[in-house]
């Protein structure tokens, strides 16, 4: 049991944080760099497309949620900030674990990221790929069905049109958005009639392969790869191509406020709290859960320490900022959004472009199609940034083969083949699964990696007081105010995300176990030092 909580001591992290060579990831990246890949990865499907559940679980209250999962992030924010400056390696909140909580602990955090980075990735391709194909519809180019989603979701997608024409024909007093409407798509949805489930199929249009009828999202699929081979090409190249898409989706998010502000009605938010918020504090917390998607990825910054110019002083900069500047955009297209449109009519599939066009604003819509693709390109190109470094990270203490994930290019200086296997894995996985139930796996096993990020500040205060700190998170010690916030409210939205999410989260936490108790264990350098100091004893 020892060995398996052994710890990597500070002083040979600090080595390897100052390792220098033409073996190493290369420093490029300054504090306008690192705030800019902090919003590259945060701003993304989470405001453009789920702040439309979030609104049907929380009401107009829907801000209030995107206040209460901001400072869940601030929270675990100032522990990641703390940690990145004081332990500037590219593992994140795997090293800070292993310095802090012991080699078990690492593994189960560094296993669990690849929820966050690799399996986030797949999720916002496939949102990308939505977004595409409703882009390419601007110009009234039609990209095939079968091509543009996974098996599963083209069939129900199929089957939804269809629905909605039948029922048109059958029932045209019903009128579309209204709730008679969907409780008579749902129940013939439901009945399934042969004539409904045989347009579908045909609306698919799908080729059979060995008798299987065949979905690929191709979209999604192909961006994965465009993206895989920047980040292969090198981390400059990266961070100018993230900066310029960032400066752009942040533009839209605020053509979004500043144009959508003109259309509130008060009356849409509610007059007393209970039409504000419908569903009361236990709806504004799901709707908590739902979005806090929509914060991911900020932490990836830290990824990035070894290669930025001056870690100590910016990586601290680049994650509460961006946080920050991310919060405030949110809590706005959130004000505007619950004012523009009662909550109950608001869209589920793309909210914001949708209030613009019930708005009869179709060309605002249009620049948001358009924002939103732009900002969804950005996110999947940091979470695969960061895939790629945690697992370089761990492939350096051994616990994934080093040979492999560990290897750096000469020329791009990148770890590149861990980056083309995360992003060929990313591809797979968001062009053939259904992707909705990846996405909530993603925001529990972020937020479980937030949750021992703020255990193990605390930890290493107590354990290594006198430890220098370029960077103190405020209210650590000696009464831990931030990181017990941090892991109260990061710990009720995994409660909130139900038990079929937790399931999940256990099931992947055991496959990564079976893969360290029968490899990692076996190659750690940290255990292979233990054994050797045992026995010189
Ligand atoms: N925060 C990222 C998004 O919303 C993951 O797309």
């Amino acid at each position: 049991m020892a060995k398996l909580l052994a710890t990597k001591s500070m002083e040979s992290l600090l080595n390897e944080a100052h390792e220098e060579g033409s073996e190493t990831l290369v420093r490029a990246l300054g504090p306008f760099q690192l705030t800019a890949l902090g919003i590259g990865a945060v701003i993304g499907a989470g405001i453009f497309v789920l702040a439309g559940i979030g609104a049907h679980s929380a009401g107009p209250a829907l801000t209030l949620a995107y206040i209460l999962s901001g400072l869940g992030c601030v929270f675990a924010g100032l522990c990641y900030a703390e940690f990145a400056a004081m332990i500037p390696l590219a593992g994140s909140a795997y090293t800070y674990a292993y310095a802090t909580l012991g080699e078990i602990f690492a593994w189960i955090i560094g296993w669990d990221l690849t929820l966050e980075y690799a399996m986030g990735a797949s999720t916002v391709s496939s949102g990308w790929s939505n977004h595409f194909v409703e882009f390419l519809s601007i110009f009234g180019l039609k990209f095939p069905l079968w091509l543009s989603y996974d098996h599963w979701t083209g069939l129900r997608t199929a089957t939804d049109v269809v629905a909605r024409k039948m029922l048109a024909v059958q029932h045209p007093e019903l009128l579309p958005g209204t709730q008679a409407f969907s409780a008579a798509l749902d129940a013939l949805k439901a009945a399934a009639p042969a004539d409904l489930t045989a347009q579908a199929h045909a609306l698919l249009g799908a080729p059979h392969l060995f008798g299987i009828e065949i979905g690929f999202n191709l979209p999604a699929f192909i961006i994965a790869l465009i993206i895989t081979t920047i980040l292969v090409i090198g981390i400059s190249e990266s961070a100018k191509f993230n900066s310029g898409i960032v400066m752009m989706k942040v533009a839209v998010v605020l053509f979004v406020i500043t144009l959508g502000i003109k259309y509130v009605d008060k009356a849409n938010w509610g007059h007393d709290w209970s039409t504000f918020a419908p569903f009361g504090g236990g709806g504004i917390g799901l709707a908590a859960g739902l979005v806090f998607f929509s914060y991911i990825g900020f932490d990836a910054v830290s990824t990035t320490a070894q290669e930025a110019k001056n870690p100590q002083r910016d990586l601290p900069i680049g994650i509460i900022l961006s946080l920050l500047i991310c919060t405030v955009l949110y809590i706005g297209v959130a004000g505007v959004l619950t004012g523009m449109v009662y909550w109950k009519d608001i869209n589920i599939e793309a909210p914001v472009a949708r209030a613009f066009l019930s708005h009869n604003l179709g060309w605002a819509a249009d620049i948001i199609t358009v924002g939103a693709l732009a900002g969804l390109t950005s996110v999947m190109l940091v979470m695969l940034l960061g895939q790629s470094r945690v697992l370089y990270a761990m492939a350096k203490d051994g616990l994934l083969p080093q040979k492999f994930f560990g290897a750096i290019h000469p020329k791009f200086r990148t770890p590149w083949k861990g980056t083309i296997l995360a992003g060929f894995l990313a591809a797979i996985v968001g062009s053939i699964t259904p992707i909705d139930d990846i996405g909530k796996m993603v925001n529990i096993g972020t937020l479980l990696a937030f949750v021992i990020v703020c255990i193990a500040v605390v930890v290493l205060r107590k354990t290594d007081p006198s430890r220098e700190r370029p960077f103190r998170a405020p209210l650590v010690w000696p009464v831990p105010v931030v990181p017990v916030l941090g892991v109260l409210f990061n710990g009720y939205m995994m409660y909130k995300l139900g038990w079929q999410n937790w399931a999940r989260l256990i099931g992947w936490l055991i496959i990564g176990l079976i893969v360290y108790f029968t490899y990692s264990r076996f190659h750690s350098k940290v255990q292979a030092k233990v054994e050797s100091e045992v026995a010189a004893d």
